[in-house]
Parts: C-alpha cells; structure tokens; sequence
C-alpha cells in the first residue's frame, strides 16, 4: 500500500482528480490518499492558499498527486504552484508529449519531451511599481539551477535512449541571464558525447516546432519559455487534456497534468481527465508499479481508439464520469 497526497485542486480539479483515483483503484493498485486542500478551495478554511499540512503532507510522503490550482490575474494571491515547487525545490518539470493511437491531429507520431527548469527566471515573483506608470520584474538565472536541470535532461536521456537535447533561449537579448543558462548547458553537454546537443532562440523554435516538430526529440528550457512552448506543444497531440506533467525534486514530486484549473468548465462534467490520467501513470512508475502504469495508458489508447465515449474537447459527448466509467471497464481488458 503506498501513501500518497491528494490535491483535488481548483476548478475542474476534483473532477479530474477523483477520475485518476478511480483509474487507479480499476488497475488495481491500492493507494491511501491523503488528501489536503489548497489553492483557492483553502482560502475560506484556512486564510492562506497553501497552509502548512500542504507541506507536510507531501514533505512526508514524498510524492503528490494535484489537480490544477488557480492564481488570479493581475492581483490577489501569488501562484501557489510556483509556491509548492520553490519550497519543495521541485526544479525540474517533466512534460512528456506524445500523440495517442486514435486522436487524429494535423501532426502525426509526435515524441517530444520538455524539460523546463522550475524554480526561478521569471517566476520569482520579484516585481515592483516604478512611480506610478511603470513597473519592473526582475529574473535570476543562477549557475546551479541552470546545470542541475541541464544534468537532468541528459541524464533522462541517456536512461530512456533519447538522441538529442535542444537547449532553448533567448541569450541575443538576454545575454547576462539565458547567456549563463546556456553556458551550463553547454558545459554539461560535453560530458555526454553521445547525446546530440543544439541551441534554438525561442522565437525561432516555436516556428521550427510548427512547422516540424519532429526534428527535435529533447527540449530543455528555462522556466517561462518551457511554460509556454508547453501549451504549443500539447496542440500538436490534441490539446491540453491529453498531457501529462511531473514536477520532480531530489526530495519530493507532485505529478499534474499541463493544463489550469479550466473555469470555463468547472462543475460540468466536461473535463478530460486524460491528462491527470497520465500523469498518475507517471507517477505510478515513479512508484514502482510500471505494470499498472502500463496498463492504464493501454486503456485510455484503447477508449480513445474506440472514440464512441470521448470528452467534447475531442469532439465527443461523453461526461468526464461517463469516459472515466469507460476506462475502468476497458482496463479489465488489459
Ligand atoms: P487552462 O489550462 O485552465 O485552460 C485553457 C483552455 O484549455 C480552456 O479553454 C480550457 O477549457 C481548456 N482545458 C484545460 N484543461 C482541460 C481539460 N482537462 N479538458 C478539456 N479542456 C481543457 O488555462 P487558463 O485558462 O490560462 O488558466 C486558468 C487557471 O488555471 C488560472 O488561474 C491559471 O493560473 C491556472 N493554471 C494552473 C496550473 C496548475 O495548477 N499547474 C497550470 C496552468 C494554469
């Protein structure tokens, strides 16, 4: 039995969240959830978005399972997901993207994996007011955060037979900041002679990636850059309730999909929980149980191949319970 946190998170959050706990428990592997609110959802019970059982439960456990939180726009509190991942030093965040058999895009046999360094850059949250008509946010790219995640990438790489590394950045510009965060990419690179290694300006990726996102196999990036290259990518395998995340410390990791807390569809019982899916599969291999991982990413192939209970993201009409309810019957297939 393993002990896991539970974050049902904002939004669509508990629906997704209470889907991947159904999936979970169909496969067959026993999990004690231990559930802990944050987010908006904590505001009321506890003053803060991110009270301290948060922390401790996942400090404890070690591993996390969260639903999308939401941070307002422009005001309000700070992003608790940036919060989570700098307290718990979670610096690297893990988004495999890869097509799945019967979702039909513009872009086929799509293999990517993003590696976005998750601690600094911009999301420090230092910004300021300058008088009263301007303002400064400030970005620190440091030497050791910038190798840690360059090690990372490669070291993933040669564990699961990636070729290539694409380091990302903007360093004609930026050339103090992603000129550091590039140097270290290069500096761990060398150690891998048998890891192909590029560098791409982010602009100029994100036009590649359109037009042939097969030409890269491993992105590396800063943290604002991997953000939002993530959301492109996940337009390339059927939007953003397909992919998975993971965001990984030496300590601790919290494993989420890619997308937000979805206001537009909260309560409805429309979401696609897919990509919570797939990142509890994640997170089951992380655990131990790469069989039942297995068998949950057969199912859901098998469900969307089927294509009779999909969510409308994909064009179907079936409810999050009704596509969840499917994927629990097709894993006592598997
Ligand atoms: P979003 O990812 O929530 O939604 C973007 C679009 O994708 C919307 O049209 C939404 O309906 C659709 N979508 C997202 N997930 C879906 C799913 N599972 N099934 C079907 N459609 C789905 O991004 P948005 O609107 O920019 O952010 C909303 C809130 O989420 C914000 O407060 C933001 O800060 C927060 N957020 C939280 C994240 C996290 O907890 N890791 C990540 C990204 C955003």
């Amino acid at each position: 039995m393993h002990t896991v946190t539970l974050i049902p998170g904002d939004g669509i959050g508990p629906e997704v969240t209470a889907a991947a706990c159904e999936v979970i428990a169909a496969a067959g592997v026993a999990i004690n959830w231990e559930r802990v609110t944050a987010g908006a959802a904590a505001i009321d019970e506890f003053g803060t978005p991110l009270p301290q059982p948060v922390l401790a439960s996942i400090a404890k456990n070690k591993v996390a399972l969260k639903g999308p939180l939401t941070t307002p726009v422009a005001g309000g509190f700070p992003s608790v997901n940036v919060s989570l991942r700098k307290k718990l030093d979670l610096y690297c965040n893990l988004r495999p993207v890869q097509s799945l058999a019967g979702i039909k895009t513009r872009y086929e046999n799509i293999d990517l994996v993003i590696i976005r360094e998750n601690t600094e850059g911009l999301y420090g949250g230092a910004e300021f007011p300058v008088g009263p008509d301007g303002a400064v946010a400030s970005r620190s790219i440091t030497r050791a955060a910038s190798r840690r995640i360059a090690e990372f990438a490669f070291e993933y790489a040669v564990q699961r037979g990636r070729k290539k590394i694409t380091a990302v950045h903007k360093a004609n510009i930026l050339k103090k900041t992603d000129g550091l965060f590039l140097a270290c990419c290069r500096e761990v690179a060398r150690a891998y002679p048998d890891i192909a290694y590029g560098e791409m300006i982010v602009d100029n990726l994100c036009l590649q990636l359109v037009q042939d996102p097969h030409q890269f196999d491993v992105l590396v990036l800063p943290n604002l850059y991997g953000d939002i290259v993530s959301d492109l990518c996940s337009g390339f395998v059927g939007g953003l309730g397909l992919v998975p995340g993971a965001n990984i410390g030496r300590e601790c990791s919290i494993f989420e999909a890619v997308h937000g807390s979805a206001p537009d569809l909260a309560g409805k019982n429309q979401a696609n929980p897919t990509a919570l899916i797939l990142s509890a599969a994640l997170m089951l291999e992380q655990l131990g149980e790469k069989e039942a991982a297995g068998r949950i990413r057969q199912a859901v192939e098998r469900v969307l191949k089927e294509g009779t209970r999909l969510t409308p993201d994909l064009g179907g009409r079936a409810t999050t319970a009704q596509y969840t309810e499917a994927l629990c019957k097709a894993l006592q297939k598997t």
